[in-house]
């Protein structure tokens, strides 16, 4: 993905904000914007079918302390992020982490993410840190970065798989930072949809994917970086990057040194195999098994060259066919749904699984993709593109 040529991703400084999303400033105000009048409680739309009408909700300083408050009580709360919305729970609360692992329909032996308020909270949640990891916390946090660390004792076995490590980061969020500040203390969450399912990246997509499974959802506005976070395990002898994000191999080398190995290309897809396995044969990243962030209609990518092509022949056969391209629509064939997504990495991550939710939502009977570019800032697009290809038309995935 791509950094403004500091060696910064789009997340780790301080996001531009959306409209009508919380700056820092507007947290404990009214939200004005177009957020806040989607999902004002007091909006008069009738409730959606699978979930409560007022589950949304803006992120004043009452409902951010509301949150706290349900998160202390062992409930569920959706967590807007920079990268995608999360499922939060008291990452110290056994109780509350298998709520989260049963709201997702997630196998209990995934790993969960723990958010920190700040780095300070660092040694509270892991081990024997390396230098590597306080310089790049100091370089890249708040941002979308989480770190793989051996686990302090106090990081409950529900929160890890069991495994001896955890994955930490530092949100930059202005609504994520104030709920950590409010709750002082860390926040398991995973991306808060149903899993092997395309990430949300706002709140009512939150809403669609768990209703009432969620006790209540702040809306942040649409996530800025829109892709979930790179994972770098620093756990091992060497670095290694096992989810691309926003935040690249080369950002992280220029802070630490060396090139981090990236073992996250979707191996065995075509076979729909888990692409990465520990020894003892458990997945260590969930989104590194092939078959993620799917859409339920059948999607393929296709090269840019073969685009138009590609989807001609399948329309040409009677199908629906739904195009996300690079271009604006061909001209040449009126039958294609065609949406154009940004030519930018960073702006098409943005968007990436609001317009595959879109074009999911259609009923076509195919999705084509145009492949993104072979280069570096667009890695961590082609790894979600490639994952949702292999898991895609399947029914819920079990
Ligand atoms: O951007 C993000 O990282 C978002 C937001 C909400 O922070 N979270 C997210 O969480 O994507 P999740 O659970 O959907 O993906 C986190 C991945 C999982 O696939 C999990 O297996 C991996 O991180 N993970 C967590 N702890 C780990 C550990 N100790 N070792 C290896 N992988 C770990
Ligand atoms: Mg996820």
């Amino acid at each position: 993905m791509s950094t403004d040529g500091t060696g910064r991703a789009p997340g780790a400084d301080a996001p531009s904000q959306p409209e009508g999303e919380a700056k820092p400033s507007d947290i404990g105000r009214e939200p004005g914007g177009e957020a806040g009048a989607q999902s004002a409680p007091r909006s008069s739309t009738p409730p959606a079918p699978r979930a409560s009408a007022d589950n949304i909700v803006p992120p004043t300083a009452e409902q951010i302390a509301r949150a706290a408050e349900l998160l202390r009580a062992g409930e569920l709360v959706g967590m807007p992020t920079e990268t995608v919305y999360g499922l939060a729970a008291d990452a110290s609360n056994v109780a509350a982490v298998a709520r989260i692992f049963a709201a997702k329909g997630r196998p209990s032996d995934h790993p969960l993410i723990v958010h920190l308020p700040d780095r300070g909270h660092l040694p509270r949640w892991a081990r024997a840190i390396p230098k590597e990891a306080l310089a790049l916390a100091r370089a890249f946090w708040p941002g979308p970065l989480t770190l793989i660390l051996k686990r302090e004792d106090r990081v409950p076995d529900a929160v890890t798989g069991g495994q001896d490590t955890v994955g930490l980061r530092v949100p930059n969020h202005p609504v994520a930072l104030a709920l950590l500040a409010a709750f002082d203390s860390g926040i398991a969450a995973p991306s808060a949809n149903r899993f092997g399912r395309i990430s949300p990246t706002t709140a009512a997509h939150v809403r669609d994917e768990l209703g009432d499974n969620v006790a209540l959802i702040l809306d942040g506005g649409s996530c800025e970086v829109g892709i979930e976070s790179t994972i770098l395990d620093l756990s091992r002898e060497t670095p290694v990057i096992l989810r691309p994000g926003a935040i690249s191999a080369a950002d992280i080398a220029r802070v630490i040194g060396g090139s981090p190995e990236v073992r996250a290309a979707v191996e065995g897809a075509a076979e729909g195999e888990p692409s990465r396995q520990d020894s003892d044969g458990k997945p260590r990243v969930s989104g590194s098994l092939a078959a993620h962030y799917a859409p339920r209609t059948p999607l393929q990518i296709a090269p840019s060259a073969r685009l138009a092509e590609t989807a001609a022949t399948l329309a040409g056969e009677g199908s629906r066919v739904a195009v996300l391209a690079h271009a604006a629509a061909d001209p040449r064939d009126a039958r294609l749904i065609w949406r154009a997504a940004p030519a930018a990495a960073a702006a098409y991550a943005r968007e990436l699984y609001a317009n595959l939710r879109e074009l999911d939502a259609l009923g076509a009977d195919f999705i084509v993709v145009e492949a993104p570019p072979d280069t570096a800032a667009w890695q961590a697009i082609a790894d979600r593109l490639g994952r949702a290809a292999v898991g895609s038309g399947e029914a819920d995935e079990t």
